[in-house]
């Protein structure tokens, strides 16, 4: 928040805190040069499409699985993309009614169809999900189960198997995208997503938990599915950024990550409190819950029409808070109803002070006020 100007707040950037890129600096500084020095040439050279060895196998061993089943590249949205591009063409992909927009655009760009299912504050409704995948027959499901981006719902345990029992009895990918896992803020833990042969995909990234400078994620995918993803990546680029794959394992080898992650959570935790708190009192009864980690949290302005929606979001920016739809983020066949109800935005918190949080959905709910009359 700018204090000696006009006090403004911007929901709309979901990054990481700039005190957090400067408290990891030393060791980014210094883990470049220490990958360098141990690997060598090796993190110079042309590499291997899969990504750099031991960073691959230290992921294999934190989730149980052959580090032959795993890809690591340059971001979770880049091996989410490869993983989009090697499904056969058209494919009809089953998001979450709302979900993280770059994902949904690229599945489209590569031409496949989308097709939404509700989500509930305990994950997705089963029933729809169940019915959905009896009458459309999708090759895949794509849902972010912790900290959800945009809506924050973690699923229950039982939500999330049920979804991962009908994606294997129906011959599906269940592809759950796990970059806020850890990302956790109220002092507990997520449950860990075991895998088998068959699957879950599982997605994430270290943009939220370490930089998203540095543009790393990983991939892991049945085993039975290796030869034929590993060969669309090999045609659309050689190897992903090494050094900083070798700096990443270092990292996590040597227990800094560990370190760097309980800084986070007790960074953000009183920034999620903050919103816990403005939600409840300004917007009582929002959906979907309180928030417990992640990034991102939504609001719907029943009252804000789409014929409204500019003016709302110009005033809003007049009183110093930035935000905007959130359209791009709704599966295309719930857009029609969801416009219908009012405005929807995405809220991110953990780059922005408790008091500039309290104090922007103050103004958010002000702003409202107005157009209600
Ligand atoms: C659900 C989800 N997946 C993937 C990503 C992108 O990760 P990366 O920056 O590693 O590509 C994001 C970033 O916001 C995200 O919210």
């Amino acid at each position: 928040m700018e204090t000696n100007q006009k006090k403004s707040v911007n929901f709309l950037r979901g990054v990481p805190a700039q005190e957090a890129l400067e408290k990891v600096m030393p060791a980014v500084l210094k883990g470049y040069e220490t990958a360098v020095l141990k690997y060598g040439t090796d993190v110079l050279q042309y590499g291997h499409f899969t990504g750099f060895k031991p960073l691959r196998d230290i992921i294999g061993s934190l989730h149980g699985v052959d580090s032959n089943r795993v890809v690591a590249g340059n971001g979770g949205l880049e091996v989410i993309s490869l993983f989009f591009k090697s499904l056969p063409k058209q494919s009809l992909i089953l998001v979450e009614e709302t979900s993280y927009d770059r994902v949904l655009i690229d599945a489209m760009r590569y031409g496949h169809r989308l097709a939404g299912v509700p989500l509930t504050p305990d994950g997705v409704d089963v029933d729809r999900f169940a019915k959905i995948v009896n009458t459309m027959k999708p090759n895949a499901f794509y849902g972010i189960p912790f900290h959800q981006n945009p809506t924050g719902i973690t699923y229950t345990k039982d939500n999330r198997k049920t979804v991962e029992r009908i994606c294997r009895e129906n011959n599906m990918f269940c592809i759950w995208d796990i970059c806020y896992q850890i990302l956790r803020y109220d002092g507990k833990a997520n449950d860990s997503v075991e895998i088998s042969d068959w699957g879950p995909v599982i997605a994430s990234s270290f943009t939220k938990t370490i930089t998203p400078g540095t543009k790393c994620g990983y991939i892991i995918v049945p085993q039975s599915y290796v030869n034929h993803f590993t060969q669309v990546i090999a045609n659309t680029r050689i190897n992903p950024n090494l050094p900083t794959q070798g700096f990443i394992a270092d990292f996590i080898q040597s227990g800094q990550y560990d370190q760097y992650l309980n800084y986070l959570t007790g960074l953000y935790r009183p920034r999620m409190d903050a919103l816990n708190h403005a939600l409840k009192t300004h917007f009582p009864g929002a959906f979907p819950c309180d928030i417990a980690g992640g990034f991102f949290a939504v609001l719907a302005f029943p009252n804000i029409l789409k014929e409204n929606e500019t003016a709302f979001i110009e005033s809003s920016k007049n009183n110093g808070v930035s935000v905007a739809s959130a359209w791009d983020a709704v599966a295309p066949d719930f857009l029609d109803d969801m416009q219908k109800k009012g405005l929807f935005i995405r809220l991110t918190f953990p780059a922005l002070d408790p008091e500039s949080i309290e104090w922007g959905i103050l103004k958010l709910k002000e702003t409202a006020e107005v157009f209600k009359l």
